[in-house]
């Protein structure tokens, strides 16, 4: 197994094969993501699917998955999802790709949490991928200057980017804005996620702390098994 991608792909249905019959399952969002939810239509069990975003829940359902929302279904057994790092103790940074807050809502409310991944995301601190902060629209460059206040708190003197695509600012599927925040190093991810959180107009972080319960990583040799 050598490229990212077969990584990904291995991790995926490594995951898929977690998966009964009958569960509840919250659905990642992202590439490696998306080939879990690849292999799990791909197993044909009767099971009730929580998308973490719009866009998963589009491939989801042409793959025939059954989908509950958040706040409808009972509980969720188990949520399988991507990472942009993981850290120590599988402290995770994630929202890469914008989805952070459906994301979070949906692992908090789960039974279990697996990440898959590629061996790339693997860290010994978190940091090196800009941490995504989501903000409410309604003055955001105010929020981003207590954002900037808030991280200096922590010691890290840098200033949030808004994220752009083609010039115009991302917008998740609540409608709020991304900052991505290039801390390059993160020393106590504890007190920043509590700084970050104490901003008015901070909806949420990439921080995911004591969340996962398991990381399944492909590597060149095989999918490796992680525990906190
Ligand atoms: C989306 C995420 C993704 O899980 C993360 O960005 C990893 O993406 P990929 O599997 O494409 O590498 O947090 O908000």
């Amino acid at each position: 197994m050598s490229s990212a991608d077969d990584q990904k792909r291995a991790a995926g249905e490594a995951a898929a094969a977690l998966v009964e019959n009958g569960m509840t399952v919250g659905l990642g969002t992202g590439s490696t993501s998306a080939w879990f939810v690849k292999a799990l239509a791909a197993r044909g069990l009767d099971i009730v699917g929580v998308p973490t975003s719009l866009a998963t829940a589009e491939l989801a359902q042409s793959l025939g998955i059954r989908l509950g929302e958040l706040g409808q279904v009972k509980s969720i057994d188990l949520t399988v999802d991507g990472a942009d790092e993981i850290g120590p103790a599988l402290s995770l940074i994630k929202g890469g790709g914008a989805a952070l807050l459906r994301e979070k809502l949906v692992w908090e409310a789960s039974r279990r949490c697996v990440v898959i991944a590629d061996a790339e995301k693997r860290v010994a601190s978190l940091g090196k991928f800009p941490l995504p902060i989501e903000v409410v629209a309604f003055g955001h460059e105010t929020t981003a200057l207590r954002i900037c206040d808030a991280l200096a708190e922590c010691d890290l003197g840098i200033a949030p980017r808004l994220r752009l695509k083609d010039g115009a600012p991302v917008k998740t599927d609540g409608g709020n804005l991304i900052y991505d925040a290039a801390c390059g190093r993160i020393e106590d991810p504890a007190q920043l996620a509590d700084a970050l959180k104490s901003v008015t107009g901070v909806v949420d972080h990439g921080l995911f702390l004591d969340l996962a319960d398991m990381a399944l990583v492909g590597t060149p040799d095989g999918v490796v098994t992680l525990e906190p």
